[in-house]
């Protein structure tokens, strides 16, 4: 493996694994707290925990993260993570396609997912940098139609990622034609549009002229889970780049907290939680911030490279704590659940009144 594309992505996905959740913060979940109902009305297993994304049914409210592709050992996290996708009923995101509209030998570690799940809701992945050359280049059609071919995308994600840019030693931060190249590729695209952060979250503000352009869906990319200022740190470490090391050190506890994200997002358009989500009642807490689903990224990372009885039984494990929280705070269903009381203390509760959310 000698691109450098390639390498980067196989160090994000050891990287990944071994540096720990929270080391930028926390996401908020501990501050938002559902109301207990002693008295449930419904058995547990009577309550439907199935829910709609962009039009599709899904059987649980879980969204597998765009992690990998691009190098040969994201074929096999991707058939497994894919799999399981298809098997529980869930939708699934690529990483980014970049990799493959360079080098398209590498097509199959993202063509294996459509492979593998013929009928899941399967996301597309390019970050922004890319559609601002693309733009410049005049390739954004070409590229649009390759990228939603490759995966027989039901929706193209776009992420945006300056945070890691930044401290990333390769990093790209050109960044003054990112709305006009959005714009661009959600006119060229024939499927919807989500517009997805990578730790940073997106706040309220972000997600307004993202509407404005006709983007469909967001997922927040909140702070409080895999955070790509540790990653890339660490990769600047590695190599004695001490000024990028000390760089992502600095800005280890920068970004919007996900839970916050979710709220100021939701208002907006359709919203998925991501960042930090670690268990089905984390998820439950985001649908009552007002997701539409929860995303899942690291945890089914580390199941998948340990094989498909560990993805299985983290994904049963995330539906019983889903179905416990709505059974213990009343809901019978997912409408149920957006529209139950919660509690929000802390600094999660600073956070929503000083950005004037409620
Ligand atoms: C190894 C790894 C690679 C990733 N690569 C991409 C990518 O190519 N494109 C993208 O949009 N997000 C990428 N992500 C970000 C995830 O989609 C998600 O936003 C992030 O992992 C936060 O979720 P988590 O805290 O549950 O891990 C990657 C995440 C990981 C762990």
């Amino acid at each position: 493996m000698s691109d450098p594309i390639a390498i980067r992505k196989a160090e994000h996905l050891e990287l990944a694994q071994s540096i720990s959740d929270g080391v930028g913060g926390s996401a908020g979940w501990e501050d938002i707290h559902l109301v207990h109902q002693a008295l449930p009305t419904i058995d547990a297993d009577m309550i439907d925990i199935s829910t709609v994304l962009l039009g599709r049914r899904l059987s649980f409210p879980l969204v597998i993260a765009g992690m990998t592709g691009g190098h040969p050992g994201a074929v096999e996290i991707n058939r497994l993570l894919a799999r399981a996708a298809e098997n529980a009923g869930v939708a699934i995101g690529v990483g980014s396609q970049r990799a493959a509209l360079e080098h398209p030998e590498l097509e199959r570690s993202y063509t294996i997912v459509r492979e593998e799940a013929p009928t899941a809701f399967v996301m597309g992945n390019i970050g922004i940098s890319q559609l601002i050359e693309y733009l410049e280049a005049g390739l954004i059609d070409r590229h649009v139609a390759t990228l939603t071919e490759m995966v027989g995308a039901d929706a193209l994600a776009v992420h945006l990622n300056y945070l890691e840019e930044v401290v990333q030693p390769e990093g790209q931060t050109r960044a003054r034609d990112s709305l006009a190249a959005l714009a661009a590729f959600v006119k060229a695209s024939t499927v919807p549009v989500i517009v997805k952060e990578t730790g940073g979250g997106l706040s309220g503000q972000v997600a307004r002229r993202l509407k404005d352009i006709g983007v469909s869906m967001l997922d927040v990319g909140g702070r409080g889970g895999t955070s790509f200022a540790a990653i890339e740190a660490e990769r600047s470490r590695a190599r004695g780049i001490n000024q990028k090391n000390d760089l992502g050190n600095a800005l280890s506890t920068w970004g919007i907290p996900t839970a916050v994200s979710v709220l100021a997002c939701s208002q907006v358009l359709p919203t998925i939680a991501v960042g930090g989500v670690r268990s089905g009642v984390d998820a439950a807490k985001s649908i009552a911030l007002g997701a539409v689903a929860a995303g899942v990224g690291r945890p089914l990372l580390v199941c998948a490279t340990e094989g498909e009885d560990s993805l299985g039984r983290w994904l049963d494990g995330f539906q019983l704590q889903l179905r416990s929280a709505m059974f213990l705070a009343g809901a019978h269903d997912i409408n149920d659940l957006a529209s139950s009381t919660k509690v929000v203390l802390g600094s999660t509760k600073e956070w929503f009144s000083q950005l004037g959310l409620s």
